[in-house]
């Protein structure tokens, strides 16, 4: 049986890393040395999408001129088109997007899997077409509409939401999904991170080492979280209710998505900025439920649980009031962690060694082989 110390690999050092710092005494959460909260507060999502993938903050005309290249790959292959066309309007959006990438693969296959540049050039095409893949198929699949997915809106960020809504986002919707986008980029050797490393060590492309993330940041016990915690908050009308309904999850030892944390103790250092965006989202929407449900029930987990809200748990409602549709709020998270994944794909290639531990053994002691006919 696995030990304590070992399940899941808790505690577990499994690599070396020069991208973030997580959790770690005296530094907090930073991106190759750069303070979240400085991050969130200063930066663009492509200026830490541009600090992954080449390893500095850009100046101001190498953010232009990165923007401008992510702005040229917004448009879809047609086989793409074709093939997302296929896929019906109930499937799951982190499917789409796992399936978009694997077929952009086949059809624009990275130049080296050895090569630093290569993993860029893949990177941006994906960073640039993610929003369009997954809101041509929402569109199509819905209402038969081909969207062009080519729009004029200058960032990332306003680049989705404009696809989604059919209309310019408005300011603060922007402001607050550019700033999750930072805050989603990156976090060390978390599992669908770690999952692109494995697959990368074994000298396979990028585009499989993505895919491999995009399934892994699916489940509800990572990324998945995000779209769980909204379907905890909105069951609630009153906080009182929520009070109530959580004391009942407890009781049938159920989990509340969007809180605790494997690394995290005390609190997730992005948590806090996400809450004060989704605050100034909600009060902008009129909201007198939601909210206050969200945070009876963070008093609550508090108070009898010890856990803490991670960045999922008030990333949700400011997706919501943002208009976006729970199911679309984990393929924003792979919109900004394609940057992280692709950091990692890159240290990985750089100081690359074949990941492959080894297990404790717990099946039966060596035995003597039956012939079919007398088992
Ligand atoms: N709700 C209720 N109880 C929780 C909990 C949650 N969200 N998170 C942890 N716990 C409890 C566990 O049930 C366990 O209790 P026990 O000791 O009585 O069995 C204890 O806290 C330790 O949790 P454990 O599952 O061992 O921690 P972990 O490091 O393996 O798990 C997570 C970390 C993130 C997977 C876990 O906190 C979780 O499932 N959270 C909800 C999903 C989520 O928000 N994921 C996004 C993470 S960023």
């Amino acid at each position: 049986m696995a030990t304590q110390k070992t399940g899941g690999l808790a505690g577990v050092s499994a690599g070396e890393t020069g991208i973030s710092t997580v959790g770690k005494e005296g530094k907090g959460l930073t991106y190759r040395g750069y303070d979240i909260h400085d991050l969130a507060k200063h930066a663009s999502f492509e200026e830490i999408a541009y600090l992954m993938l080449y390893e500095k903050l850009p100046n101001q005309k190498e953010l232009n001129d990165y923007k401008k290249l992510l702005h040229g790959q917004r448009e879809l292959p047609a086989a793409l088109r074709l093939v997302l066309e296929q896929i019906p309007a109930k499937a799951h959006p982190m499917d789409v997007l796992r399936t978009g990438c694997s077929f952009l693969g086949n059809i624009e296959p990275e130049a080296s899997a050895h090569d630093v540049n290569s993993a860029r050039v893949v990177t941006n095409r994906l960073l640039a077409t993610f929003p369009g893949m997954l809101t041509y198929w929402y569109h199509f699949s819905r209402d038969g509409k081909r969207i062009n997915t080519q729009s004029d809106e200058e960032d990332i960020a306003s680049h989705f939401l404009y696809l989604l809504h059919g209309k310019k986002a408005d300011k603060l919707h922007h402001d607050t999904m550019n700033v999750s986008l930072i805050l989603y980029t990156e976090h060390e050797f978390n599992a669908s991170t770690f999952a692109a490393r494995v697959t990368t060590g074994t000298l396979s492309d990028i585009y499989s080492a993505m895919t491999a993330g995009i399934g892994t940041l699916r489940g509800p016990l990572h990324g998945g979280a995000n779209e769980a915690a909204m379907a905890v908050i909105e069951k609630y009308s009153t906080p009182d209710a929520a009070e109530k309904g959580l004391h009942d999850m407890f009781a049938q030892k159920q989990l509340v998505m969007g809180f605790g944390h494997r690394v995290y103790s005390i609190s997730d250092p992005r948590s806090d900025v996400i809450k004060q965006w989704a605050k100034k989202v909600c009060d902008a929407a009129g909201d007198k439920v939601m909210y206050p449900v969200a945070e009876r029930i963070e008093k609550i987990m508090w108070d009898e649980k010890h856990l803490f809200p991670n960045l999922d748990f008030y990333s949700a409602l400011s997706y919501h009031f943002s208009g976006v549709p729970t199911d679309m709020f984990t393929p924003i998270f792979v919109f900004a962690r394609t940057a992280g994944w692709a950091a990692h794909i890159i240290e990985q290639r750089n100081h690359n060694k074949l990941i492959r531990p080894s297990a404790d053994y717990t099946g039966p002691e060596p035995r003597a082989f039956v012939a079919i006919e007398k088992r």
